[in-house]
Protein backbone atom coordinates (compact mmCIF):
# COMPACT_ATOMS: atom_id res chain seq x y z
CA UNK A 1 0.00 0.00 0.00
CA UNK A 2 1.51 3.32 -1.27
CA UNK A 3 -0.41 6.17 1.34
CA UNK A 4 -0.11 9.49 -0.62
CA UNK A 5 2.62 11.50 1.29
CA UNK A 6 0.24 14.32 2.36
CA UNK A 7 -1.74 12.32 4.50
CA UNK A 8 1.41 12.33 6.89
CA UNK A 9 0.93 16.15 7.24
CA UNK A 10 -2.62 15.70 8.53
CA UNK A 11 -2.70 16.52 12.42
CA UNK A 12 -5.96 16.04 14.19
CA UNK A 13 -7.58 17.51 17.36
CA UNK A 14 -6.33 16.02 20.87
CA UNK A 15 -9.79 16.83 22.46
CA UNK A 16 -11.43 13.61 20.78
CA UNK A 17 -8.65 11.73 21.61
CA UNK A 18 -9.01 13.07 25.39
CA UNK A 19 -12.78 12.75 25.16
CA UNK A 20 -12.02 9.03 24.41
CA UNK A 21 -9.87 8.43 27.01
CA UNK A 22 -11.99 10.09 29.82
CA UNK A 23 -14.99 7.56 28.33
CA UNK A 24 -13.05 4.69 28.85
CA UNK A 25 -11.82 5.68 32.39
CA UNK A 26 -15.48 6.35 32.77
CA UNK A 27 -16.63 2.83 31.69
CA UNK A 28 -14.25 0.95 34.49
CA UNK A 29 -16.37 3.05 36.98
CA UNK A 30 -14.14 5.77 37.44
CA UNK A 31 -15.33 9.18 38.51
CA UNK A 32 -14.52 11.66 35.64
CA UNK A 33 -15.73 15.33 35.28
CA UNK A 34 -15.28 16.22 31.38
CA UNK A 35 -14.57 19.76 31.22
CA UNK A 36 -12.65 18.87 27.79
CA UNK A 37 -15.39 18.69 25.58
CA UNK A 38 -15.60 21.82 22.95
CA UNK A 39 -19.79 21.76 22.48
CA UNK A 40 -22.56 22.93 24.85
CA UNK A 41 -24.19 20.80 27.25
CA UNK A 42 -27.58 21.68 26.71
CA UNK A 43 -29.60 19.78 23.99
CA UNK A 44 -30.49 21.44 21.00
CA UNK A 45 -33.90 23.38 21.61
CA UNK A 46 -36.92 21.55 21.26
CA UNK A 47 -38.81 23.71 18.15
CA UNK A 48 -35.61 23.15 16.29
CA UNK A 49 -35.70 19.01 16.64
CA UNK A 50 -39.51 19.72 15.65
CA UNK A 51 -38.84 21.28 12.90
CA UNK A 52 -36.05 18.21 11.25
CA UNK A 53 -38.90 15.74 12.53
CA UNK A 54 -41.50 17.99 10.44
CA UNK A 55 -39.34 17.93 7.20
CA UNK A 56 -38.78 14.04 7.77
CA UNK A 57 -43.21 13.71 7.72
CA UNK A 58 -43.51 16.28 4.69
CA UNK A 59 -40.90 14.44 2.80
CA UNK A 60 -38.16 16.06 2.69
CA UNK A 61 -35.64 12.84 1.82
CA UNK A 62 -33.89 14.00 -0.82
CA UNK A 63 -30.64 15.98 -2.07
CA UNK A 64 -30.95 19.54 -2.10
CA UNK A 65 -28.73 22.00 -4.03
CA UNK A 66 -25.26 21.65 -3.18
CA UNK A 67 -25.15 25.20 -1.81
CA UNK A 68 -28.01 24.64 0.56
CA UNK A 69 -31.77 25.35 -0.14
CA UNK A 70 -32.62 28.94 -0.91
CA UNK A 71 -35.14 29.56 2.19
CA UNK A 72 -32.08 28.50 4.46
CA UNK A 73 -29.92 30.99 2.65
CA UNK A 74 -32.44 33.83 2.58
CA UNK A 75 -32.42 32.98 6.75
CA UNK A 76 -29.03 33.08 7.10
CA UNK A 77 -28.70 36.12 4.81
CA UNK A 78 -31.87 38.00 7.46
CA UNK A 79 -30.10 36.61 10.31
CA UNK A 80 -26.88 38.24 9.39
CA UNK A 81 -28.52 41.53 8.63
CA UNK A 82 -29.79 41.44 12.08
CA UNK A 83 -26.77 40.45 13.90
CA UNK A 84 -24.00 42.43 11.82
CA UNK A 85 -26.13 44.95 9.99
CA UNK A 86 -24.79 43.62 6.82
CA UNK A 87 -27.06 43.30 3.56
CA UNK A 88 -25.17 39.75 1.79
CA UNK A 89 -27.09 38.15 -1.20
CA UNK A 90 -28.02 34.56 0.14
CA UNK A 91 -26.22 33.22 -3.67
CA UNK A 92 -23.13 33.98 -1.34
CA UNK A 93 -24.11 31.91 0.91
CA UNK A 94 -22.83 28.22 1.11
CA UNK A 95 -24.34 25.84 3.64
CA UNK A 96 -22.15 23.19 4.91
CA UNK A 97 -22.36 20.21 7.23
CA UNK A 98 -20.51 22.00 9.86
CA UNK A 99 -17.83 24.99 10.34
CA UNK A 100 -15.11 22.96 9.62
CA UNK A 101 -16.12 22.46 6.05
CA UNK A 102 -16.02 26.05 5.14
CA UNK A 103 -12.03 25.81 7.14
CA UNK A 104 -11.30 22.85 4.92
CA UNK A 105 -12.57 24.69 1.70
CA UNK A 106 -11.10 28.01 2.33
CA UNK A 107 -7.51 26.95 2.74
CA UNK A 108 -7.27 23.68 0.44
CA UNK A 109 -9.09 26.86 -1.98
CA UNK A 110 -5.75 29.02 -1.39
CA UNK A 111 -3.26 26.60 -0.05
CA UNK A 112 -0.70 25.11 -2.20
CA UNK A 113 3.24 24.53 -1.85
CA UNK A 114 5.30 27.52 -2.01
CA UNK A 115 2.56 29.15 -0.29
CA UNK A 116 1.95 30.95 3.62
CA UNK A 117 -1.77 30.86 5.43
CA UNK A 118 -1.42 32.26 8.64
CA UNK A 119 -3.23 30.78 11.93
CA UNK A 120 -3.84 31.89 15.28
CA UNK A 121 -1.15 30.17 17.62
CA UNK A 122 -2.74 28.91 20.02
CA UNK A 123 -5.85 28.47 17.95
CA UNK A 124 -8.31 25.73 17.02
CA UNK A 125 -6.17 22.71 15.77
CA UNK A 126 -7.47 22.10 12.17
CA UNK A 127 -6.53 25.14 10.84
CA UNK A 128 -2.84 24.17 10.79
CA UNK A 129 -3.80 20.62 10.22
CA UNK A 130 -5.46 21.19 6.42
CA UNK A 131 -2.74 24.01 6.22
CA UNK A 132 0.24 21.83 6.26
CA UNK A 133 -1.90 18.88 4.58
CA UNK A 134 -2.42 21.47 1.21
CA UNK A 135 1.17 22.09 1.18
CA UNK A 136 0.94 25.63 2.26
CA UNK A 137 3.48 26.53 4.90
CA UNK A 138 1.73 27.29 8.25
CA UNK A 139 3.06 30.40 8.89
CA UNK A 140 1.49 30.93 13.39
CA UNK A 141 -0.07 34.09 14.74
CA UNK A 142 1.00 34.56 18.22
CA UNK A 143 -1.88 35.23 20.28
CA UNK A 144 -1.13 37.15 23.64
CA UNK A 145 -1.87 36.46 26.98
CA UNK A 146 -1.35 39.73 28.61
CA UNK A 147 -3.27 41.37 25.49
CA UNK A 148 -6.40 38.87 26.33
CA UNK A 149 -5.24 36.34 23.88
CA UNK A 150 -5.60 39.05 21.25
CA UNK A 151 -3.08 39.50 18.41
CA UNK A 152 -1.31 42.40 17.67
CA UNK A 153 -2.59 43.69 14.28
CA UNK A 154 1.65 45.11 13.73
CA UNK A 155 2.67 42.02 14.39
CA UNK A 156 0.58 40.24 11.53
CA UNK A 157 1.23 42.61 8.96
CA UNK A 158 4.79 42.58 9.93
CA UNK A 159 4.66 38.32 9.00
CA UNK A 160 2.71 38.80 5.59
CA UNK A 161 5.24 38.17 2.37
CA UNK A 162 4.64 37.95 -1.17
CA UNK A 163 3.59 33.94 -0.60
CA UNK A 164 1.20 34.98 1.85
CA UNK A 165 -2.06 34.08 0.31
CA UNK A 166 -5.06 33.74 3.72
CA UNK A 167 -4.53 35.16 6.98
CA UNK A 168 -7.31 33.06 9.35
CA UNK A 169 -9.01 34.91 12.56
CA UNK A 170 -11.26 33.44 15.16
CA UNK A 171 -12.67 35.49 17.77
CA UNK A 172 -14.01 34.83 19.93
CA UNK A 173 -11.46 32.15 20.27
CA UNK A 174 -11.16 28.32 20.82
CA UNK A 175 -9.24 27.68 22.76
CA UNK A 176 -8.62 30.89 24.77
CA UNK A 177 -11.85 32.52 25.16
CA UNK A 178 -10.44 35.53 23.87
CA UNK A 179 -11.59 38.37 21.77
CA UNK A 180 -10.03 40.49 19.46
CA UNK A 181 -11.16 44.31 20.29
CA UNK A 182 -12.82 45.92 17.62
CA UNK A 183 -9.48 48.69 17.23
CA UNK A 184 -6.99 45.41 16.44
CA UNK A 185 -9.18 44.64 13.29
CA UNK A 186 -9.51 48.00 12.37
CA UNK A 187 -6.00 48.35 12.22
CA UNK A 188 -5.65 44.88 10.16
CA UNK A 189 -7.96 45.38 7.74
CA UNK A 190 -6.69 49.12 7.68
CA UNK A 191 -2.92 47.82 6.69
CA UNK A 192 -4.16 44.73 4.45
CA UNK A 193 -4.75 47.81 1.99
CA UNK A 194 -1.15 47.30 0.82
CA UNK A 195 -1.43 43.97 0.34
CA UNK A 196 -4.52 43.46 -1.58
CA UNK A 197 -4.03 39.88 -2.77
CA UNK A 198 -3.96 38.45 0.86
CA UNK A 199 -7.40 36.60 1.74
CA UNK A 200 -9.01 36.75 4.99
CA UNK A 201 -10.94 33.74 6.47
CA UNK A 202 -12.94 35.03 9.72
CA UNK A 203 -13.88 32.14 12.32
CA UNK A 204 -16.93 33.79 14.07
CA UNK A 205 -18.54 30.37 15.16
CA UNK A 206 -18.87 31.95 18.95
CA UNK A 207 -20.43 34.86 17.72
CA UNK A 208 -22.96 35.01 20.26
CA UNK A 209 -21.20 34.11 23.13
CA UNK A 210 -19.30 37.74 23.82
CA UNK A 211 -20.05 38.94 27.31
CA UNK A 212 -19.43 42.08 29.39
CA UNK A 213 -21.59 43.96 26.97
CA UNK A 214 -19.23 43.97 24.56
CA UNK A 215 -20.26 43.62 20.87
CA UNK A 216 -19.11 41.01 18.29
CA UNK A 217 -16.82 42.81 16.29
CA UNK A 218 -17.65 40.78 12.97
CA UNK A 219 -15.10 40.91 10.05
CA UNK A 220 -17.88 41.16 7.62
CA UNK A 221 -18.65 45.08 8.39
CA UNK A 222 -14.95 46.11 6.81
CA UNK A 223 -16.33 47.08 3.21
CA UNK A 224 -12.60 47.30 2.68
CA UNK A 225 -12.34 43.87 2.90
CA UNK A 226 -15.26 43.10 -0.48
CA UNK A 227 -14.35 40.38 -2.28
CA UNK A 228 -11.29 38.86 -0.16
CA UNK A 229 -13.25 37.91 3.06
CA UNK A 230 -14.67 34.26 4.37
CA UNK A 231 -16.91 34.44 6.48
CA UNK A 232 -17.30 31.07 8.32
CA UNK A 233 -20.02 30.58 10.88
CA UNK A 234 -22.84 28.01 12.01
CA UNK A 235 -25.16 26.36 14.00
CA UNK A 236 -23.39 24.51 16.36
CA UNK A 237 -22.33 26.26 19.46
CA UNK A 238 -25.11 28.65 19.19
CA UNK A 239 -28.02 26.43 18.87
CA UNK A 240 -26.33 23.50 20.63
CA UNK A 241 -26.15 21.01 17.34
CA UNK A 242 -22.82 19.93 16.95
CA UNK A 243 -24.43 16.11 16.28
CA UNK A 244 -26.18 18.15 13.24
CA UNK A 245 -23.44 19.18 11.23
CA UNK A 246 -24.41 22.41 10.23
CA UNK A 247 -22.63 25.77 9.27
CA UNK A 248 -22.29 28.50 6.66
CA UNK A 249 -19.82 30.18 4.80
CA UNK A 250 -20.78 33.99 3.52
CA UNK A 251 -17.79 33.75 0.34
CA UNK A 252 -16.78 36.73 -2.00
CA UNK A 253 -19.02 36.58 -5.04
CA UNK A 254 -17.18 34.72 -6.90
CA UNK A 255 -15.60 31.82 -4.93
CA UNK A 256 -18.99 30.91 -3.97
CA UNK A 257 -19.04 28.98 -7.25
CA UNK A 258 -15.85 27.20 -6.25
CA UNK A 259 -17.28 26.37 -2.77
CA UNK A 260 -20.16 24.63 -4.58
CA UNK A 261 -18.13 22.53 -6.62
CA UNK A 262 -15.87 21.62 -3.71
CA UNK A 263 -19.53 20.42 -2.08
CA UNK A 264 -20.54 18.86 -5.08
CA UNK A 265 -17.48 16.92 -5.35
CA UNK A 266 -17.42 16.02 -1.57
CA UNK A 267 -20.89 15.69 0.64
CA UNK A 268 -23.22 16.80 -2.80
CA UNK A 269 -25.32 18.52 0.16
CA UNK A 270 -26.08 18.90 3.90
CA UNK A 271 -29.01 16.38 4.82
CA UNK A 272 -32.40 17.79 4.17
CA UNK A 273 -34.18 17.75 7.20
CA UNK A 274 -31.28 19.32 9.32
CA UNK A 275 -31.29 22.61 6.21
CA UNK A 276 -35.48 23.05 7.85
CA UNK A 277 -34.12 22.74 11.25
CA UNK A 278 -31.40 25.09 10.51
CA UNK A 279 -34.22 27.69 9.51
CA UNK A 280 -36.47 27.38 12.40
CA UNK A 281 -33.36 27.90 14.47
CA UNK A 282 -32.48 31.22 13.05
CA UNK A 283 -36.09 32.66 12.67
CA UNK A 284 -38.17 30.96 15.54
CA UNK A 285 -38.01 32.21 19.27
CA UNK A 286 -34.49 32.75 20.67
CA UNK A 287 -34.79 32.29 24.17
CA UNK A 288 -33.21 28.73 24.57
CA UNK A 289 -30.05 30.64 22.73
CA UNK A 290 -30.41 33.73 24.77
CA UNK A 291 -30.27 31.36 28.29
CA UNK A 292 -27.50 29.43 27.24
CA UNK A 293 -25.84 31.97 27.00
CA UNK A 294 -26.76 33.46 30.19
CA UNK A 295 -25.75 30.24 31.59
CA UNK A 296 -21.84 30.55 30.39
CA UNK A 297 -21.14 34.02 31.37
CA UNK A 298 -22.83 32.87 35.14
CA UNK A 299 -20.09 29.73 35.20
CA UNK A 300 -17.66 31.88 33.56
CA UNK A 301 -17.11 33.86 36.45
CA UNK A 302 -17.38 31.06 39.04
CA UNK A 303 -14.47 29.48 36.60
CA UNK A 304 -12.63 32.11 36.50
CA UNK A 305 -12.07 33.27 40.51
CA UNK A 306 -11.62 29.08 41.43
CA UNK A 307 -8.82 29.24 38.94
CA UNK A 308 -7.10 32.02 40.11
CA UNK A 309 -7.19 30.71 43.79
CA UNK A 310 -5.41 26.88 42.15
CA UNK A 311 -1.68 27.26 43.36
CA UNK A 312 0.49 28.00 40.63
CA UNK A 313 -2.17 29.13 38.38
CA UNK A 314 -3.48 32.32 36.24
CA UNK A 315 -6.33 33.21 34.71
CA UNK A 316 -7.09 35.94 32.25
CA UNK A 317 -10.63 37.07 32.13
CA UNK A 318 -11.97 35.09 28.68
CA UNK A 319 -14.22 37.82 27.02
CA UNK A 320 -16.08 35.34 25.01
CA UNK A 321 -16.85 31.49 23.43
CA UNK A 322 -17.04 28.90 26.67
CA UNK A 323 -13.35 28.44 27.20
CA UNK A 324 -11.31 29.80 29.92
CA UNK A 325 -7.05 28.80 29.11
CA UNK A 326 -5.27 29.41 32.37
CA UNK A 327 -1.37 29.93 32.59
CA UNK A 328 0.07 27.06 34.52
CA UNK A 329 3.65 27.73 34.01
CA UNK A 330 3.26 28.38 38.29
CA UNK A 331 2.76 24.71 39.03
CA UNK A 332 6.25 23.23 37.92
CA UNK A 333 3.92 21.17 35.11
CA UNK A 334 4.17 20.61 31.38
CA UNK A 335 0.32 21.23 30.17
CA UNK A 336 0.27 17.88 28.60
CA UNK A 337 1.82 16.18 31.88
CA UNK A 338 -0.89 18.21 33.88
CA UNK A 339 -3.42 17.23 31.24
CA UNK A 340 -2.45 13.50 31.63
CA UNK A 341 -1.57 13.41 35.20
CA UNK A 342 -5.17 15.40 36.21
CA UNK A 343 -6.86 13.05 34.02
CA UNK A 344 -5.39 9.76 35.56
CA UNK A 345 -5.30 11.21 39.35
CA UNK A 346 -7.71 13.93 39.66
CA UNK A 347 -10.36 12.25 37.40
CA UNK A 348 -10.76 15.86 35.39
CA UNK A 349 -10.94 15.92 31.58
CA UNK A 350 -9.13 18.60 30.19
CA UNK A 351 -6.83 19.68 27.14
CA UNK A 352 -3.53 20.68 27.14
CA UNK A 353 -2.45 23.79 25.85
CA UNK A 354 0.23 22.15 23.25
CA UNK A 355 -2.84 20.34 21.74
CA UNK A 356 -3.43 24.01 20.14
CA UNK A 357 0.12 25.18 19.20
CA UNK A 358 3.56 25.34 20.32
CA UNK A 359 2.56 28.67 22.13
CA UNK A 360 -0.09 26.58 24.28
CA UNK A 361 2.84 25.78 26.29
CA UNK A 362 2.58 26.45 29.77
CA UNK A 363 -1.31 26.46 29.60
CA UNK A 364 -4.30 24.22 29.72
CA UNK A 365 -7.73 24.33 28.41
CA UNK A 366 -11.04 24.25 30.39
CA UNK A 367 -14.35 24.45 29.01
CA UNK A 368 -17.30 25.69 31.23
CA UNK A 369 -19.71 23.77 28.97
CA UNK A 370 -20.73 22.16 32.16
CA UNK A 371 -22.71 22.52 35.67
CA UNK A 372 -21.26 24.82 38.16
CA UNK A 373 -21.63 22.04 40.24
CA UNK A 374 -19.04 20.48 38.13
CA UNK A 375 -17.38 22.75 37.62
CA UNK A 376 -16.49 23.64 41.61
CA UNK A 377 -16.09 19.81 41.74
CA UNK A 378 -13.32 19.69 39.44
CA UNK A 379 -11.46 22.98 40.72
CA UNK A 380 -11.79 20.86 44.01
CA UNK A 381 -9.99 17.97 43.16
CA UNK A 382 -7.17 20.25 41.09
CA UNK A 383 -6.87 21.68 43.79
CA UNK A 384 -5.66 18.37 45.79
CA UNK A 385 -4.05 17.19 43.21
CA UNK A 386 -1.53 20.25 43.12
CA UNK A 387 -1.67 20.58 47.13
CA UNK A 388 -0.46 17.21 47.85
CA UNK A 389 1.78 16.62 44.39
CA UNK A 390 4.44 18.49 45.99
CA UNK A 391 5.24 20.57 42.31
CA UNK A 392 3.19 23.17 42.68
CA UNK A 393 4.47 26.90 43.58
CA UNK A 394 1.90 29.66 44.95
CA UNK A 395 2.40 31.97 42.86
C1 LIG B 1 -13.01 27.95 16.41
C2 LIG B 1 -13.85 26.85 15.88
N1 LIG B 1 -14.22 26.88 14.60
C3 LIG B 1 -14.96 25.91 14.06
C4 LIG B 1 -15.36 24.82 14.81
C5 LIG B 1 -16.09 23.70 14.12
O1 LIG B 1 -17.43 23.69 14.32
P1 LIG B 1 -18.33 22.55 13.68
O2 LIG B 1 -18.58 21.54 14.76
O3 LIG B 1 -19.57 23.27 13.25
O4 LIG B 1 -17.61 21.94 12.53
C6 LIG B 1 -15.02 24.74 16.15
C7 LIG B 1 -15.43 23.58 16.96
O5 LIG B 1 -14.98 23.31 18.03
C8 LIG B 1 -14.25 25.79 16.70
O6 LIG B 1 -13.89 25.76 17.99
Amino acid sequence: MMLAERMSRLGTESAFEVLARAGRLAQQGRSIINLGIGQPDFPTPENIVAAAQKALADGHHGYTPANGILPLREAVAEDILKWRGVEVDPERIVIVPGGKVTMYFAITMFGEPGTEIMYPDPGFPIYRSVIEFSGATAVPIPLHEDKGFAFSAEEVLAKITPRTRLIIVNSPANPTGGVVPREELDRLVAGLAEHPEVMVMSDEIYARMVYDNVPHASMLVYPELEGRLILLDGWSKTYAMTGWRLGYAVWPQDLAEHATRLAINIHSCVNAPTQWAGIEALKGPQDAAFRMVAAFDERRKVILELLNGLPGVRCVRPGGAFYAFPNIAGTGYSARQLQDDLLAEAGVALVAGTSFGEQGEGYIRFSYANSIANIEEATRRIARFLEGSGKSRPS
